[in-house]
């Protein structure tokens, strides 16, 4: 069964795929439940080889490209690249190389920035590779040229995510190293520019104070997608279903489900392993 062959009632019901590096990408499916409840979502978290923020983008680009894959052959129809690195990194070569919509997070991300900065101050907090690909600056920069864009890494937050320490004291000590210099800049807007992150929001907003406007990239993706698959007219017109969740990992599932569960506020099936398709 491929995509093409089905004709537009039938790609309707297909899932949509979204994927991360690990339990970051699950921001996403949860703004994409609520703003789409009746879809079908198969996840793909490639838990063994997370992070994906302090790998070269060559290697980022392949990952990507086979997680891509993977969700194929479960007959996605759209897929959505839940993990800014990827999107940093990869999008344009994966809506080139395959053949249903992808959908990535920079450029929902960067619309709800400049639409909600008042002052042009805007900072980005993301992965090693996000950062260093300069990809929200620029994207920034095209659309309002005379604006300030203050980028910082934060490579630990991503670890202490998938270790679970959302209000462990620790991760507060390492938000305020990070997030300081930024207000010292005098930024009224962070997006977080990392699906991960916003699992963090609580732990930011303590820090940055309620002054800061901080763009979750991950509802941003979901208002996003809702659109495009409206134009694409791929919206599954069923509005009396639920969507069911199916996610995959490439390690063991056991903590991955409990953080999902807990992420995700509700029950889901376990994860299932699974083996990658080498690209
Ligand atoms: N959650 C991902 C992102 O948005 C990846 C984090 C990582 O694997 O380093 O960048």
């Amino acid at each position: 069964m491929k995509f093409d062959d089905l004709g537009e009632a039938a790609n309707e019901q297909l899932p949509i795929g979204i994927f991360d590096s690990g339990v970051g990408g699950l921001t996403v499916v949860r703004a994409v439940r609520r703003a789409l409840p009746h879809e079908d979502i198969v996840y793909l978290g490639d838990t063994a080889r997370v992070p994906y923020g302090s790998k070269s983008p060559s290697t980022v680009v392949r990952f990507s490209c086979e997680d891509t894959q993977f969700l194929l052959h479960h007959h996605v129809k759209a897929v959505i690249v839940g993990c800014s690195t990827v999107s940093a990194w990869a999008l344009p070569i994966l809506e080139q190389r395959f053949e249903v919509p992808v959908f990535g997070v920079i450029l929902p991300g960067v619309r709800a920035a400049l639409e909600q900065t008042r002052n042009g101050r805007i900072g980005i907090i993301g992965t090693q590779g996000t950062v260093r690909s300069l990809a929200y600056d620029r994207s920034i920069l095209s659309h309002r040229p005379d604006a300030h864009v203050f980028s910082h890494a934060c490579p630990l937050l991503v670890p202490l995510v998938e270790q679970g320490w959302i209000h462990h004291p620790v991760t507060q000590m390492v938000l305020k190293e990070y997030l300081e210099p930024l207000l010292r800049h005098r930024i009224d807007t962070l997006i977080l520019a990392c699906t991960h992150f916003p699992l963090l929001r609580e732990a930011i907003r303590q820090v940055v104070g309620e002054e800061v406007i901080l763009v979750d990239c991950a509802d941003t993706c979901a208002r996003f997608t809702h659109q495009r698959l409206e134009e694409l007219h791929l919206l599954n017109s069923n509005r009396r279903r639920s969507g069911h969740l199916q996610a995959f990992v490439t390690d063991e599932p056991e903590r991955f489900t409990k953080l999902a569960k807990r992420f995700l506020g509700s029950r889901i099936e376990p994860a299932l392993q699974v083996v990658l398709p080498q690209m």
